[in-house]
């Protein structure tokens, strides 16, 4: 069959309240032209992103009676590391809230009491992931290949770390460089993955230089899917296994539950070295709560427990990643400049070649994201310039691209809303000349894309 269908009915539904243009002109001026301030009833289809956003299973919403809500040894707790381990076979799991809290506790790690000095690779720093080592002093550096950056070149794994880069990093700062991170997928580079070569490439380089390597994990299973269709070798091999595999390079994971376990909260820092592992059990503890729960309810514990089993279902990754391949497709077709090819969780479009017109310093994804908005209620979330162009030392420059994020709940919306969506580009695209470039009214000292405000320039 050539039709793949979603591999779940559903059980319960929630009403989306109808607005129109006029209605949401209006609206996102009120929301000072932030998507972030929007109120997501005034949403008809919420792309923002898809973390914590997944339709539980009823396997999810069932475990949550199970959670026990012991302060310390909860059987939920030993349900879930149990979980962890069975794919990530770490020597220590330590639950989150969330991921930038797991980001927080290694951060604080790394930088001992002194980041200034310190560098931190990665192929692409996630938002949270760099302003906690910016935070700190230590400088986040992004090291992804070449190709990952050019959004129209067809390449399997444009989110592979630029080997010769970080070899030579290493060679000349090994003293500054407290650890090594990639990301998969590489979420702010489009959601590409990285192949099981270059993890296995990234490690050996750590060794050599003794350093350990961490992933930044959030979605795994897509990027382990992507392993099996794309990397020779590993397409008899189970998602399970190259799971397994891919973290058996890894010293230690930071892990947002809120993507890949279907979440809606949850996350966790695990790790092998006892030393690290003890530092950041006391953190946890100021920051967090007992190590047992971390920040978290017995029910989120059984809920990720459940969830890992679930993500690496392959009728699950099949149907995942042939959805967003649909609507990147569908607006390939369009003409619309779709990074290629479609990344895991999310479809990205090139901003500044939709909207020549518009320079970098004018924000063209923000303009991008708040026509979208505009013409269809789609709500997306801008990578570029407005997100990353503030520099810690307060001058701003353009961001290497600038996108406009698609990202997808699992599990949540259909295939008349991927038609919907691919129409309301359809529309767009005939006044795109007219869409204006947006300045900054205020914006805070950091992470400005959250909650600064905004007015459109004049054409
Ligand atoms: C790659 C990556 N790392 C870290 C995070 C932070 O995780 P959280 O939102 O759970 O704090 C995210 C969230 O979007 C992410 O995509």
């Amino acid at each position: 069959m050539k039709t793949i269908i979603e591999p779940f009915r559903i059980k319960t539904v929630e009403p989306i309240r109808m607005t129109t243009i006029e209605e949401r002109r209006q609206l996102i001026k009120q929301a000072d032209y932030n998507l972030f301030s929007l109120k997501s009833e005034d949403v008809l289809i919420d792309l923002l992103t898809d973390s914590g956003t997944s339709a539980m299973s009823t396997g999810q919403w069932s475990a949550l009676m199970k959670g026990d809500e012991s302060y310390a040894g909860s059987p939920s707790y030993y349900h879930f590391t149990a979980a962890v381990r069975d794919l990530m076979p770490f020597k220590h799991v330590i639950p989150t809230h969330q991921g930038r809290a797991a980001e927080h506790i290694l951060t604080s790690i790394v930088a001992d009491g002194h980041g200034q000095g310190k560098i931190v690779p990665n192929n692409t720093h996630f938002d949270t992931t760099r302003a906690n080592f910016e935070d700190a002093g230590i400088e986040a550096q992004d090291l992804v290949i070449a190709e990952g950056l050019d959004t129209a070149l067809e390449h399997p794994f444009k989110g592979n770390m630029d080997l010769d880069r970080l070899e030579k990093l290493l060679a000349e700062q090994a003293d500054n460089i407290p650890m090594v991170e990639t990301t998969i997928t590489n979420n702010a580079g489009g959601g590409q993955p990285v192949s099981m070569a270059n993890i296995r490439g990234t490690k050996a380089i750590c060794d050599k230089y003794g350093k350990p390597l961490i992933i930044d994990s959030a979605r795994f299973a897509e990027n382990a899917y992507f392993i099996k269709l794309r990397e020779e070798g590993y397409a008899d091999t189970t998602v399970k296994e190259i799971v397994r595999e891919m973290f058996s390079y890894a010293d230690g994971m930071t892990m947002s539950a809120k993507k890949d376990t279907f979440s809606n909260m949850g996350g966790w820092l695990a790790l092998n070295d006892d030393e690290w592992a003890e530092k950041a059990r006391t953190r946890l503890i100021m920051t967090e709560g007992f190590p047992t729960y971390g920040g978290l309810t017995g029910r989120d514990m059984e809920c990720m427990a459940v969830g890992l089993k679930e993500i690496v279902n392959e009728d699950y990754l099949q149907y995942r990643i042939r959805s967003i391949q649909y609507i990147n497709n569908g607006l390939d077709a369009l003409g619309v400049p779709v990074m290629k090819p479609a990344g895991g969780h999310a479809i990205f479009i090139d901003a500044k070649k939709m909207l020549p017109h518009i320079q970098p310093l004018q924000y063209p994804g923000q303009s991008l994201a708040i026509a979208l908005y505009v013409q269809g209620g789609i709500r997306t979330a801008e990578i570029g310039t407005f997100m990353f162009g503030r520099q810690p030392d307060g001058s701003e420059k353009p961001a290497p691209m600038e996108l406009v994020r698609l990202a997808m709940p699992r599990r949540v919306y259909t295939q008349a809303h991927a038609d919907y969506i691919i129409e309301c580009f359809e529309e767009l695209r005939n006044n795109i000349a007219e869409v204006p470039g947006m300045e900054i009214a205020w914006e805070p000292s950091s992470l400005r894309h959250f909650t600064a405000k905004l007015k459109p320039l004049s054409m």
